[in-house]
């Protein structure tokens, strides 16, 4: 089952009055911190506000030439600027400088409705019907049915045994004419995180008109070693982020495109999302201005679950690389459990346990990628759940 049927299937038995422990999904099942909210009621406090009077920027209303206080007329849930907001692309590129250290502009930043809406708008305004372009296995699952409905081709290559980047074989499809690249660092399923070294190199190989995209919802959920984005060494590079992971809140789809400083092409992707969604949701945009990008909320609470869930895969005899960044294991099944008995073992009884296979990430289905961005006790749960079906 890949990730949406094992999601769909908690939720069903869920209702039928079943306790799933769901390791299936990415999203974020964690307390929202306060300040998220004080700025949202700040956000909804000032659109009322803003729709009455204009203030001063010390907060004084402005009057009129009969001295009567000034009314705007601007309704502030209107159609927003494709870009994004001004002043949030501000923060965001200024948040992006810190976090990547390279320096930024507004200019160089566009906000999106998520991670997904940007590799949409990217893969939109820079492929044509029929291009190539290179995913390397395992990937997240979605990656090819966003090239479908691109009418884009995929050009799989598979990653080297610890799940690094395959130089040799990205450089060969490159010269078979493959014209951009999709990946994921840190990366999910994996948990990998790509060097700066290998990245560097890859950037002295790649043809100079290549598409990179830099998928990197989890730039700021690093274990161990460092996040490096490409944009140091490719001019090309597109990195793209949001805050579904790090705030924890991506069904309010928020995320961002940030662009090298020499690249100057956001206008053409600014065209592209106004056909796509017009506008990233800007209510999201609002409450991103004051509280920047820069977050990782959950992190201690990510390494404890990674750390709890390594013990018990360890104990029964899964193998797999503790994982760099993100919040997945990605392990094998140990030898001679297959995945049949293995699904079967997980889903009977009051507390079935959901979990994708590899094949859901275009891999070897004797692996299986554990989201553990959940509660603790959901993952004490599931640690029972594994003593009890698989013994001891
Ligand atoms: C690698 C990767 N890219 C993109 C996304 C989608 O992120 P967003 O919610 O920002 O669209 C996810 C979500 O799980 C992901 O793991």
């Amino acid at each position: 089952m890949n990730i949406r049927e094992n999601f769909q299937m908690a939720c069903k038995l869920e209702a039928l009055g079943k306790w799933p422990i769901d390791l299936s999904i990415g999203s974020p099942d964690i307390e929202i911190p306060n300040e998220f909210y004080k700025y949202r009621d700040l956000v909804s406090l000032q659109d009322k506000t803003f729709f009455n009077t204009i203030l001063t920027k010390d907060g004084r209303p402005i009057l009129d030439e009969d001295g009567d206080v000034r009314i705007t007329m601007k309704n502030p849930h209107g159609y927003g600027n494709p870009m994004g907001y001004p002043e949030t692309r501000e923060r965001v590129a200024s948040d992006v400088t810190d976090m990547l250290g390279i320096d930024l502009t507004s200019d160089d930043v566009i906000m999106t409705g998520g991670a997904i809406q940007g590799i949409h708008a990217l893969l939109s305004t820079f492929f044509r019907d029929g291009d190539s372009v290179m995913v390397m296995r395992p990937f997240f699952g979605p990656y090819l049915d966003l090239l479908k409905v691109h009418s884009l081709k995929p050009v799989i290559i598979d990653s080297t045994s610890d799940f690094d980047i395959n130089l040799e074989d990205v450089i060969e499809k490159f010269e078979d004419g493959v014209k951009g690249i999709i990946l994921n660092d840190p990366n999910n399923p994996t948990g990998k995180i790509y060097s700066a070294e290998i990245k560097k190199e890859l950037a002295t190989l790649l043809p100079l008109d290549t598409i990179y995209i830099e998928d990197t919802p989890y730039s700021q959920l690093v274990f161990e070693g460092s996040f490096v984005s490409m944009l140091h060494y490719f001019k090309n590079a597109f990195h793209v982020n949001s805050l579904s992971k790090n705030l924890a809140v991506p069904g309010e789809r928020l995320g961002y495109i940030a662009m090298h400083p020499d690249n100057k092409r956001a206008g053409e992707v600014a065209k592209t999302i106004q056909l796509l969604q017009v506008n990233a949701p800007i209510n999201m945009q609002k409450i991103i201005r004051y509280m920047g990008v820069n977050h990782s909320f959950a992190y201690d609470l990510y390494k404890h679950n990674i750390d709890v869930m390594s013990e018990c895969l360890d104990k029964h005899g899964f193998e797999f690389n503790k994982p760099e960044g993100a919040f997945y294991i990605f392990a094998k099944l140990p030898e001679g459990l297959a995945l049949g008995e293995f699904e079967s073992k997980m889903h009977e009884g009051y507390d079935p346990l959901f979990a994708p296979d590899g094949s859901a990430f275009g891999y070897d289905e004797n692996y299986i990628r554990f989201a553990l961005c959940k509660d603790t006790r959901v993952i004490d749960r599931a640690v029972s759940k594994f003593d009890r079906v698989l013994g001891k």
